[in-house]
C-alpha cells in the first residue's frame, strides 16, 4: 500500500501532514529515508519508522453510517440491538465505536470509528464542532424562535444553551425545521424544543463537521469514508 495511506490510517494526520512528515526525512522504511510520498510498503514485510519509532500496522477504520431508529448508539446492549450489531464482520473485527450518542429513536448521520484520538477531538466540547439536524415538530415553530434559539435557550436543568441556528422549513400545527447546534448534551434537540412548549416527532442528523449524510444511503447501510472526508475531518479535527 501506499506508504501515506499507511501513515494516514495509523492517525499520523492528514496526507498532507504525512507530507510534510516525509519532507522532514522523518520517515524510514528498511532504515532508508522516504522521498517518495506515494511509494508502496509492505506493512507485515517491512519496518517503517516515523522520527525514531517503529510504526506497527493496526489500521484504523473510519464509517460513516445511516442509524435507523431501534438500535442504540453502543457497542454493546443487552436489550436491544446496536450499531456495532448493523456492521459486516469484516469492520467489526477492527472494534469499532460510535463518536457520541443519537437516540434509540433518532436517525442519521453517525461515525463510527476506533480512532480514539480523533474521537475524543470530535466530542470535547470546547472544539464546538456542528451538528445539524432536521426534525418534524408536534407544535407551531415560527419566525420568533429564531433569535430566541440564536440567543440560547434555557432547558429544563436550567442549562442556556449555546448560539443554534433554527431554521423553518414548515410552520404550523406541526412544523419542520433544521437545527445547527455545536453541542451535544444529553436529547439536546428534544430539550431545546421542549423549552418553547413543543415536542420533536422525529429527529435526524444531516451532518457534523465536514461530513454530510447525503440521499444515497439508505438506513442502517453504512460507507467508509473517502479519502477526502477523512482529510477534512482531521484537518479540523485531528491529532
Ligand atoms: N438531540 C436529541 O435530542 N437526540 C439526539 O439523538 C441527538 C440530538
Amino acid at each position: 500500500m501506499r506508504l501515506d495511506k499507511l501513515l494516514a490510517n495509523m492517525g499520523f494526520g492528514s496526507r498532507k501532514e504525512v507530507k510534510t512528515l516525509i519532507k522532514q526525512k522523518g520517515v524510514t522504511v528498511d532504515g532508508v529515508v522516504v522521498k517518495d510520498v506515494g511509494q508502496k510498503v509492505d506493512p507485515d514485510e517491512q519496518i517503517v519508522m516515523v522520527f525514531g519509532e517503529r510504526v506497527v500496522y493496526e489500521p484504523f477504520v473510519y464509517l460513516l453510517m445511516n442509524k435507523p431508529a431501534g438500535v442504540i448508539s453502543a457497542t454493546e446492549d443487552n436489550h436491544d440491538q446496536t450499531v456495532i450489531d448493523l456492521l459486516e464482520p469484516f469492520h467489526q473485527h477492527f472494534e469499532p465505536f460510535p463518536v457520541g450518542r443519537l437516540d434509540k429513536d433518532t436517525e442519521g448521520l453517525l461515525l463510527i470509528t476506533n480512532d480514539g484520538q480523533l474521537t475524543h477531538n470530535l466530542l470535547a466540547p470546547k472544539k464546538h464542532v456542528s451538528k445539524l439536524y432536521y426534525a418534524q415538530i408536534d407544535g407551531e415553530v415560527t419566525e420568533a424562535h429564531i433569535p430566541q434559539f440564536e440567543a440560547g435557550v434555557v432547558i429544563d436543568d436550567g442549562y442556556q444553551t449555546k448560539p443554534a441556528k433554527l431554521t423553518i422549513l414548515r410552520s404550523g400545527d406541526t412544523s419542520e425545521i433544521e437545527l445547527e447546534i455545536t453541542e451535544g448534551k444529553f436529547h439536546q434537540v428534544k430539550r431545546m424544543f421542549e423549552a418553547i412548549g413543543t415536542k420533536v416527532t422525529y429527529l435526524k442528523r444531516l451532518q457534523m463537521g465536514p461530513l454530510t449524510l447525503g440521499d444515497e444511503l439508505p438506513l442502517g447501510q453504512y460507507r467508509e469514508l473517502t479519502a477526502e472526508e477523512l482529510d477534512a475531518l482531521k484537518e479540523h479535527h485531528g491529532v
